[in-house]
Order: structure tokens, then sequence, then C-alpha cells
């Protein structure tokens, strides 16, 4: 039977790679993108289903309410998956406004709209929403302590986009508190992956070296962050989506932390590989630069819940993945 899924941010980094999979693996899906593109959204990244049949786009803004209605109204999507955002957390500290009204706004909108919907259609009981959140929704953790966070830790958020997430992760997990709405919760730590747009840092370095530019490392280059492939992230996406524990949180890691420094020159090792040229032409490049205001120090995540209650676990071998993702990007410009 068909089931009609609506996809919100499908034409972002995250968002685009969890469309293609799952219209390769749900043959009878009909899968509704609605995505506002922004600077971050790019029509091109889904460009291989655009013409598919089972696929509709919709250019809106999830914060306008009036078209968010009429998507449901005209759709009736019984499976909601949120990725749309503002996500920069640099962005979010030059201009916060666009971060509450998106991911806090935007996010009640779409909750309150699927809820009305979801009432009327009689769907209350088996429709299920998933919000993507953050790792970042917990803040920090010491560099020196091999501590993480669990689904109980407290939150913490340090910046603008991470006070957002953990606004409009709380309102998910009100709607299933409040009226017993199937909401569900996914916070992911940094992905990593083919089509991610060039302002975060492994895109930017790649960008930076091959353009033969400084290549920006925040204060000591010492933020350690766990990096989970886009692909694996998706895999759990779906997991939790149609296995999950409603009003669960399930927390989503790489088990890959490394410094920022050590992830650049892993980086720059390998676009040396790939393009013949000395790594010191690249390394030479790096440039310290004065540190983000607030920057997180380490983020890392414990995903025992998810692994053993879904039978998850982050599958792709790290340094393949990223090589796969170093020659994708090197040819995305
Ligand atoms: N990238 C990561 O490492 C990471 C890690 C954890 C969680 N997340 C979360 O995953 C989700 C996707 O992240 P990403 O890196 O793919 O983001 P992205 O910036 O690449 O894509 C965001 C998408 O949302 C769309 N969008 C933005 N504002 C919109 C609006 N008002 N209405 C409709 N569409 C809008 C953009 O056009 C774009 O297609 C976000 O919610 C983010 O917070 C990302």
């Amino acid at each position: 039977m068909t089931e009609t899924m609506l996809v919100t941010g499908g034409c972002g980094f995250i968002g685009s790679c969890f469309v293609l999979q799952q219209m390769h693996q749900y043959p009878d899906i009909h899968l509704v993108n609605l995505d506002m593109l922004t600077y971050a959204g790019n029509p091109d990244n889904v460009k291989e289903i655009a013409d598919d049949p089972r696929y509709t786009f919709v250019q809106a803004d999830v914060a306008d309410r009036p078209a968010v209605e009429a998507v449901f109204r005209e759709y009736h999507p019984t499976l909601v998956v949120h990725f749309a955002a503002e996500s920069h957390v640099d962005r979010s500290i030059d201009g916060p406004d666009v971060f509450v009204r998106t991911n806090v706004l935007g996010t009640q909108v779409l909750l309150d709209v699927a809820r009305k919907q979801w009432q009327e259609d009689a769907y209350m009981d088996t429709a299920r929403f998933l919000y993507i959140s953050t790792d970042e929704v917990y803040g920090d953790l010491p560099i020196e302590s091999t501590a993480k966070f669990t689904e109980d830790s407290p939150l913490h958020p340090s910046s603008p986009y991470s006070v957002s997430k953990a606004a409009g992760d709380l309102m998910a997990l009100a709607y299933h508190r409040t009226y017993g709405m199937l909401t569900l919760i996914t916070r992911s730590s940094n992905n990593y992956g083919p089509r991610q747009y060039p302002e975060k840092l492994i895109p930017l370095t790649i960008k930076k070296a091959l353009a033969g530019e400084p290549i920006p490392v925040y204060g000591d280059g010492l933020n350690v962050r766990d990096w989970l492939y886009v692909e694996d992230n998706c895999h759990a996406i779906d997991a939790v989506l149609h296995h999950g524990t409603p009003g669960q949180v399930y927390n989503v890691g790489g088990d890959n932390e490394l410094s920022n420094i050590d992830l650049i020159h892993l980086l720059l090792h390998a676009l040396a590989q790939q393009t013949g040229k000395p790594e010191q032409d690249y390394t030479k490049l790096i440039t310290f630069v004065p540190d983000r205001p607030g920057h997180d120090r380490r983020y890392a995540l414990n995903s025992c819940k998810l692994s053993t209650s879904l039978d998850w676990t982050a599958g792709s071998p790290f340094m393949d993945s990223l090589m796969q993702s170093v020659s994708w990007l090197r040819g995305s410009w």
C-alpha cells in the first residue's frame, strides 16, 4: 500500500541523502519534499529522482502555516521527517532571528498542522513524526574527559543554533506528552559525506585547499567532534521512524572522535593522494584564526540505546567513507 511521507529540508545535505535512500528502499512510497530552498538547499542534490512519479517537490517555508496546511490537505502524509533548519552555528551567532523563526516556530507550525490533520483523518494512533535534532543540545564535554552523553543527559545548549534546535526537540516531545502524537527524536553527531554545503568544516577545507586559499582553523584546533557517515545516519533515522518507541529520544553517534586539526590533516593527506600534489602544498595553507565565541570543546554520544533496541550500527568504515566523500566533494565544484 502506498504511504505518503513528508520530508522537510530534503534538498539539504542530510535530507537529500534520506530522500534518495527512501526512494530506493521503498518502491511503494509517495515522498513529498517540502523545502524553501535557502542558500543551503540545492534541488540538484535530488535530481536523480526529481522526475519519479512517486516524488513531489513543494517549495515552501515550514513556518508559513497556510502553505504547510495546504500540503497536508492535499497529500495527507502519515509519516513526517523534519530536517528543515538553519544549520550553521557561525550564522546563528551573526544573526539568530531566522534560527528562531525556522527552527522553533517552523517546528511548532509543522507539529500543529500535523496534529490537526491527523485528528481530522483519525490517524493520531498510527501517523509518526520524527524530529531531527543534534548532539549539540547537550552542550559540550571537557576534552580530557572520556564521558559520553546519553539520552538522559541534561540539555545545556551553547549557541543560538543549538538552543533553537533544543526548543524544537522539546516541542516535539511536548506534542507527544500533551496531545498523544507519535513523535520521535534522533540526536546525531556531526555528519560527513557528499552534498554538504561548503561552509561546514570538511567541504570548506577541501574547497579552500583546492583553491590554494588559507584554510581557517578556529582557536587551537583541538575541539573534538564525533564523525558519522551521513548514509549511516539516514539508516538510523529510518529505523527510528518505523520501529522506535514514540516519545523517545535516540542518540546516533559515529564513534569516530577526532580533533578538528587532526581531521584537517587527514583530509589534506587524502587530497594529496587523490590529486598527486605534495601534501605540503596543502598543509601550508592551514591558518589558525580567533576562536568562535562560545565554541564547544568536545561532543561524544553514547548510542547504546539505538544499537541494542533497534539493532543499528554505524557500519561504514570511517577511512573508506571519508576518502569517498573527499573524492565526491572534490568533483563537485
Ligand atoms: N549536518 C550535521 O552534521 C548535523 C548534525 C546533527 C543534526 N543535524 C540536523 O539535521 C538537519 C539537516 O541538517 P543539514 O546539515 O542537512 O542542513 P542543511 O543546511 O544542509 O539543509 C537544510 C535544508 O533545510 C531547508 N530549509 C531551511 N530553512 C527552511 C524553511 N524555513 N522552510 C523549509 N525549508 C528550509 C534548506 O533549504 C535546506 O535544504 C537539521 O535539522 C540539523 O539541525 C545536522
